[in-house]
């Protein structure tokens, strides 16, 4: 089919596309296979050839088409605790809220029926691509795959791997190193291996929790096991000021170096906050190629920091925006968008007003824009997962939403003056909600 519609995408960082009723043919493979723009010359024939055979779908004027959310760090187990336990320091708050519930995945019915709600839930507000951490159940895994596959939505999932007894509590950890490689590696090969997988919609991730809940064994079984399966990486990477300061006093190195050594630190490595990284840290993520979830809601929550982004995009270092359910209290992208605008101004400005303008700000020139935000949210999360998702372009897969600026229900409106080119998403990205998210498709395929 081919759809006719207006919208936006990020092809670079600093760049809106405006699209302004672009015909975008999508394959049999739910890929986009080209774009047509009004400007060239074959355009009104190819609009008319496509009116004739029925293929053309046109969007409402009102409604623009964006690419969908990718959501780079998702804790699907925890999206019971949403909006709820926000009140402790991260090395408390799992001890006495996180494990306890993750560890109720042992129940299956249990599971089901959280997953489902997750899942569709983040359909609904337009996230198309996931990258989740489950729970360290063999059984719940699989049935979070089986419920990404069922509703259609993109996602990249692993096991949980957290083996340390002096981190773990014993009724939520893997009994040993072995188990949790050995764990890890089951489920690779049901995802890789599924029968409803053969578009590979839902990939595969090594997931050790992060250096605190691992043996030294778990982490280098778990490189080798990346290195050998050539598979997606996520952790958490010096998150709070406990957590960095953890890997310091048991390695004398940081986090980043650690997973460096150990084999976690590729181009398909996900780093989940990386708020207390240094320079040398930066460099060695530049370096290797790896990415970074930037979780700005939870890192006013739990980090006790916030992550320098312009600095990180500006040194062209890889970078997506993550909700980190339920460590932030939203599941929302545009949520989590303008959270990061917020912070980066905080930020850039300083937030002590004891101290004269000009020496409140530590942070240099940290300001970001709606448009570095809506850029994180969708192609700097693809180029993180080095999947061919959240830009429109040919050879991507059409994963989109539609945002219906006349949804009677939704917080955007726009009235009738004139916008001008980005002005649209600006507003899109600082007052839409889930309720202007009329449809939702990944790989072609309705899915909302
Ligand atoms: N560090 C280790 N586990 C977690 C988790 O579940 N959430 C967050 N935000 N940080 C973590
Ligand atoms: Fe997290």
């Amino acid at each position: 089919k081919t759809l006719c519609a207006s919208g936006f995408h990020a092809p670079e960082r600093g760049l809106i596309d405006v699209l302004e009723d672009v015909l975008i043919d999508i394959g049999a493979d739910g890929t986009i296979k080209a774009i047509h723009r009004p400007g060239e010359p074959n355009y009104r024939s190819i609009r008319e050839a496509r009116e004739e055979t029925g293929e053309l779908v046109v969007l409402p004027s009102g409604s623009y088409l964006l690419p969908g959310f990718v959501d780079l760090h998702v804790h699907a187990p925890q999206y019971p605790q949403l909006g709820g336990a926000l009140d402790v320091p991260l090395e408390v708050w799992l001890q006495k809220y996180t494990f306890p519930l993750e560890a109720r995945y042992e129940d299956l019915a249990f599971a089901q029926r959280s997953y489902r709600l997750l899942v569709d839930d983040l359909l609904a507000n337009g996230t198309t691509t996931a990258l989740y951490f489950a729970t360290i159940h063999q059984e719940a895994t699989r049935v979070l795959v089986d419920i990404c596959l069922e509703r259609g939505q993109r996602a990249l999932i692993g096991k949980v791997a957290m083996d340390n007894e002096d981190e773990c509590p014993p009724y939520y950890r893997d009994s040993s190193a072995k188990a949790a490689i050995d764990g890890t590696r089951a489920i690779i090969d049901y995802i890789r291996f599924h029968p409803e997988n053969g578009d590979g919609r839902v990939h595969p991730v090594v997931t050790p929790r992060f250096i605190p809940s691992c043996t030294d064994a778990a982490l280098k079984g778990l490189g080798a096991l990346a290195q050998e399966c050539g598979c997606h990486v996520q952790t958490h990477c010096s998150e709070s000021d406990w957590a960095h300061g953890y890997a310091l006093a048991r390695f004398g190195a940081t986090d980043t170096e650690m997973l460096d050594r150990f084999g976690l630190l590729g181009r398909r490595s996900v780093l989940a906050h990386s708020n207390f990284l240094t320079a040398s840290d930066m460099e060695r993520i530049r370096v290797r190629e790896a990415a970074i979830a930037h979780c700005p809601l939870s890192n006013a929550y739990f980090a006790n920091a916030v992550f320098p982004l312009r600095q990180a995009l500006e040194k062209g270092l890889h970078v997506g925006l993550g909700t980190d359910i339920s460590g932030g209290p939203s599941a929302s992208m545009l949520e989590n968008s303008r959270a990061a605008v917020l912070v980066s101004r905080m930020l850039a400005s300083g937030v002590d007003p004891a101290l004269p303008p000009a020496e409140r700000s530590t942070a240099g020139v940290a300001q970001i824009d709606f448009r570095d935000a809506f850029y994180i949210a969708t192609t700097g999360g693809g180029i993180a997962l080095d999947l061919p998702v959240g830009q429109f372009q040919p050879g991507y897969a059409f994963d989109a939403i539609v945002i219906d600026t006349t949804a009677e229900k939704g917080s955007m409106r726009l009235f009738d003056q004139v916008e001008a080119d980005d002005q649209i998403l600006q507003k899109i990205i600082y007052t839409a909600s889930k309720a202007n998210i009329a449809t939702t498709w990944v790989g072609g395929l309705k899915v909302h």
